[in-house]
C-alpha cells in the first residue's frame, strides 16, 4: 500500500475543529492518522512546512463542455485545471451537447471520468428536458444513474407549475437542486417552493444584495436553502471591467460594489456557503467577437483559491476559516455527500495551500484549454501548491502528476 506523510503543515479543516501544525498520513486511499504520527519510514514525505493543510477543495460549479463542446475543454483538461488550482472534486453543469438529461449521458460521463479525469467528477444532470424548461427530465432514474444534483444551469425553469413538480420530484429522488439565479423574484419564488415541498435547494453565483438578503431571511425560517457566490463575483465589480472586454463577460454579470459588499458580508455570515469558480471556458475565437456576440462566461478553476485568499483573506475581509469551509465542508453539504474532513479513516483528499506565494495570472500557462480569464496579469498572494486525490498526489507544485504515475 502507498503511503504519504505530509509533515509540518498547519493542519486546518475548521468544519472537525482542527487547527494545530503536525503530520498527516495517508496510507492507500485513506487518512491513517493526524497530528501524532507514527513513520515506519516507508511513506514519501512532503515537507509542508509553512503550508495550510486543509482538507480536498471542492467545486460543485463547474462547466467542462464534454460531449459536444471539446473545442473549449474536456474533462481531461479541466480536471488537470482543477487539479493545478487545488480542488479535488468538482461537480459539472448539464450543459453539455447534448444535454445531460438522460442516465446514459450520465453514465457516459463517468466513464470518461473513469478513464480521463485526474481529480473526483460528480455529474450534475438537467432539471428539464433538453433544459428547456418544457418537461422534466426522470430524475429518480438520473439519480440512479450517479447524478449527483440536478441544475438548468444557464436558464432558470420560469414556468412555476414545472418547478414545483421538479421539486417534488427531487425530493422523491432524493437529488439536490442546484437553480441558476436569475434575479431576487425567481429567488423569492423558489425559497416559497422549498417551504411548500418541503425541499432543499441551492442557489447557485448569487451576485445581488437582495438576493442574499432573501437567502438570508429563509435561512432564519430554517428553511434548507442555501446561496454561492462565485470568486469573480466576490473580487470584481462593475467598475473593474474595461469597456467592451468579452473576458469580463458572464451571467449573472459583474455587480454594483454595494451588491459585491453585501455578498462578503453573507459569506462571513455562513448565508453565502459555497464558493465556487462557475468555471466556463470558450475558444479564443468565441471570445474574440464582438462584445454583444461573445458568449458569457470565464474560467476560474485555477485562480480562484488566489483570488479569494488575496482579495478576502488577506484584505480581510473575510477569515481563512470561511474561505476554507465555503470549499470543503459547505459544498459537501450542499451535495449531501460526506465531507472531506483530516480525520483519520477519512478518503484521503488533501489540499495544501501556501499562503504567502506571490504569483501572476499568466492563462497561457494554464492546464485549462481556454484564456478567458477576467484575472490575467493580476498580481496573487496564495496558491494551492499540492492535490491529493483519494490518496494519491494529482498536483505538486503547480505540476500535474499523470494519471498512472503514481501507481
Ligand atoms: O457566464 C456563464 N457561463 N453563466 C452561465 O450560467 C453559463 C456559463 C456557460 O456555460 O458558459
Amino acid at each position: 500500500m502507498s503511503a504519504l506523510l505530509i509533515r509540518g503543515g498547519r493542519l486546518f479543516d475548521p468544519a472537525s475543529g482542527v487547527d494545530a501544525v503536525g503530520d498527516l498520513l495517508i496510507r492507500g486511499e485513506h487518512i491513517a492518522a493526524v497530528g501524532e504520527v507514527e513513520a515506519r519510514g516507508d511513506e514519501e514525505v512532503i515537507d509542508a512546512a509553512g503550508l495550510l493543510v486543509a482538507p480536498g477543495l471542492m467545486d460543485i460549479h463547474v462547466h467542462l463542455r464534454e460531449p459536444g463542446q471539446e473545442q473549449k475543454e474536456t474533462v481531461a483538461t479541466g480536471t488537470r485545471a482543477a487539479a493545478a488550482g487545488g480542488f479535488a472534486a468538482v461537480a459539472c453543469e448539464p450543459n453539455t451537447s447534448p444535454p445531460r438529461d438522460t442516465a446514459e449521458r450520465v453514465e457516459e460521463l463517468l466513464e470518461i471520468a473513469r478513464r480521463e479525469a485526474v481529480v473526483r467528477v460528480l455529474p450534475k444532470c438537467a432539471i428539464t428536458v433538453g433544459q428547456r424548461g418544457e418537461e422534466l427530465s426522470d430524475l429518480a432514474a438520473l439519480r440512479a444513474a450517479g447524478a449527483a444534483a440536478a441544475s438548468d444551469d444557464g436558464f432558470a425553469v420560469a414556468d412555476a407549475a414545472l418547478m414545483r413538480e421538479a421539486m417534488a420530484a427531487a425530493k422523491r429522488a432524493g437529488m439536490p437542486l442546484t437553480v441558476h439565479v436569475d434575479g431576487p423574484e425567481m429567488v423569492e419564488r423558489d425559497i416559497g417552493l422549498a417551504a411548500e415541498i418541503d425541499w432543499q435547494v441551492h442557489f447557485s453565483h448569487v451576485s445581488l444584495a437582495d438576493e442574499v438578503e432573501l437567502i438570508a431571511r429563509a435561512r432564519q425560517r430554517g428553511l434548507r436553502v442555501s446561496g454561492e457566490a462565485t470568486a469573480h463575483h466576490l473580487a470584481l465589480c462593475r467598475a473593474d471591467a474595461p469597456e467592451g472586454d468579452a473576458s469580463f463577460k458572464m451571467n449573472p454579470p459583474l455587480r454594483s460594489a454595494r451588491d459585491r459588499g453585501v455578498l462578503r458580508v453573507g459569506l462571513s455570515a455562513g448565508v453565502i456557503s459555497v464558493i465556487a469558480s462557475d468555471h466556463a471556458p470558450h475558444s479564443a475565437e468565441e471570445k474574440a467577437q464582438p462584445y454583444e456576440e461573445a458568449p458569457p462566461g470565464a474560467i476560474g478553476l485555477e485562480t480562484t483559491v488566489g483570488v479569494v485568499w488575496t482579495d478576502l483573506v488577506h484584505g480581510e475581509r473575510a477569515s481563512p476559516e470561511t474561505i476554507v469551509r465555503a470549499m470543503t465542508a459547505g459544498p459537501a453539504e450542499v451535495l449531501a455527500v460526506e465531507a472531506p474532513a483530516l480525520r483519520a479513516g477519512a478518503r484521503a483528499d488533501v489540499t495544501a495551500l501556501d499562503p504567502e506565494c506571490e504569483w501572476t495570472v499568466e492563462p497561457e500557462r494554464f492546464e485549462s484549454k481556454a484564456r478567458n480569464c477576467p484575472f490575467a496579469g493580476r498580481k496573487l498572494k496564495g496558491r494551492a501548491t499540492v492535490t491529493i486525490v483519494g490518496g494519491r498526489v494529482a498536483m505538486r507544485e503547480g505540476r500535474i502528476v499523470e494519471l498512472g504515475a503514481a501507481a
